[in-house]
């Protein structure tokens, strides 16, 4: 038999870089790391030579942005899947696909175990192993920080000297930030005490609202069957047209979120966010959802929306529920074709305008003008049915008080 191989979803920070050597120590192990690229500004750049430095045998990196918007964050945005009413869930929605980019690798390389450096009171390790369980159940799944030796970052940093291994000990940020091109979550330091508000630096990638420029921004953007495709009427590919949303919306204070959130777990978290994109496309969908879809479906796709973000928030991606709920959302999307003109200022979103081919709005049936087509007579004999289980009611009630008068 030969050594155990174990596939490492690798950063290249020092927790994951810490990981590759342990695992090789403990399960003499080949250790072969994954990395995918979503679109976090971290260095992607010599990785795979730092992670053979390390003692991988090998190193995966893979660019998986287009991916993962079109196949992941297509469908939470036409979902309409926002965590508990506001999240977008850049990490939640980034789990899924990088578990089965550790179970591609580890079926193409034979592999017997996959690896992550996720602790053990946080979400991410649900959505990673849920993830692995139902895409490769044969795997086994090790969790490093929830069972290692070492208990601060200081203990990690010895270790990484004592094996040279290369990691950039910079000075720490107090933060810890998870980050994709559909948004940025920080958390720790002073964001741990929900009295506190959050220092300006917490913030990566969005300038203050009370600094965002006087003029503000305006934006059309237009969708086709509930995925967005243009800006300004320039047709882009889903990478420039996210990292577009991201700088404008940015640059006018838009898209962070500061949250007190139930984990999986079941402990409270504060946690900032910033999405400037992921909150302008929702609000924009969302809007155009409002222009086009009939009343019921509109109604019951709210609940939808919420039931969607609780399971891709828990870690249930790959399950028979949300295929079928996903089923759902895309027959609502067929229609879903218009343009949103929208007004950024000083982090709001106005609607400037909204118009489609589908668009159920009519003028002449909503006017309170002469024009108006609306048939009035045709509401006296509703209003008769629609309020006589209420009637009825209170007729019944004041005939039985009268008896008891009586
Ligand atoms: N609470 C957020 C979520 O569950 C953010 C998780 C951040 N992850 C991290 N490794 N810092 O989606």
């Amino acid at each position: 038999m030969g050594k155990k191989k174990i596939v490492v979803a690798y950063s290249g920070g020092l927790d994951t870089s810490v990981m590759v050597k342990w695992l090789n120590d403990k399960y003499d192990a080949e250790i072969i790391t994954a990395t995918g690229n979503l679109g976090q500004r971290a260095e992607l750049e010599g990785l795979e030579e730092k992670a053979i430095k390390t003692g991988a045998v090998k190193a995966v990196v893979k660019d998986m942005r287009h991916e993962f918007l079109t196949e992941y964050v297509w469908q939470a945005l036409k979902a309409g899947a926002l965590y508990e009413g506001v999240y977008p869930m850049a990490c939640a929605i980034g789990r899924p696909l990088l578990a089965k980019f550790l179970v591609d690798i580890a079926i193409q390389e034979g592999a017997d175990a996959v690896s992550h450096g996720c602790t053990g009171k946080g979400n991410d390790q649900v959505r990673f192993e849920v993830g692995v369980q139902t895409l490769a159940p044969e795997l086994e799944i090790i969790a490093p920080l929830r069972d290692w030796e070492f208990k601060s970052r200081e203990e990690e940093i010895d270790y990484a000297k004592k094996y040279n291994i290369p990691v950039k000990v910079t000075k720490k940020s107090p933060y810890s930030i998870d980050e994709n091109i559909w948004g940025i979550a920080i958390e720790c330091g002073v964001l741990e005490d929900p009295t506190a508000a959050p220092p300006e630096d917490a913030y990566q990638i969005t300038t203050s609202p009370k600094n965002a420029s006087e003029e503000g921004q305006v934006v059309t953007i237009s969708f086709e069957k509930g995925i967005p495709v243009a800006l300004n009427g320039i047709a882009l590919a889903p990478i420039d047209l996210v990292e577009q949303l991201n700088k404008i919306g940015g640059a006018n204070g838009i898209g962070r979120m500061d949250l007190i959130e139930n984990r999986v777990v079941g402990i409270k978290s504060r946690e900032v966010y910033e999405a400037p994109a992921a909150v302008i496309l929702h609000k924009a969908h969302n809007e155009l959802e409002k222009l086009i879809m009939d009343k019921e479906t509109f109604r019951f796709k709210q609940d939808v929306s919420n039931k969607v973000a609780n399971l891709i928030y828990d870690g249930l991606w790959f399950t028979p529920l949300f295929k079928a709920l996903m089923a759902f959302v895309d027959s609502t999307q067929e229609n879903l074709t218009g343009d949103i003109k929208l007004e950024f200022y000083k982090g709001n979103i106005k609607v400037l305008s909204r118009s489609s081919q589908f668009s159920l709005y009519s003028q002449q049936l909503a006017t309170y003008t002469a024009d108006d087509t609306f048939d009035h007579k045709s509401s006296t004999g509703f209003m008769k049915i629609y309020g006589l289980p209420y009637k009825t009611m209170t007729q019944v009630k004041n005939s039985l008080e009268k008896k008891e008068v009586a």
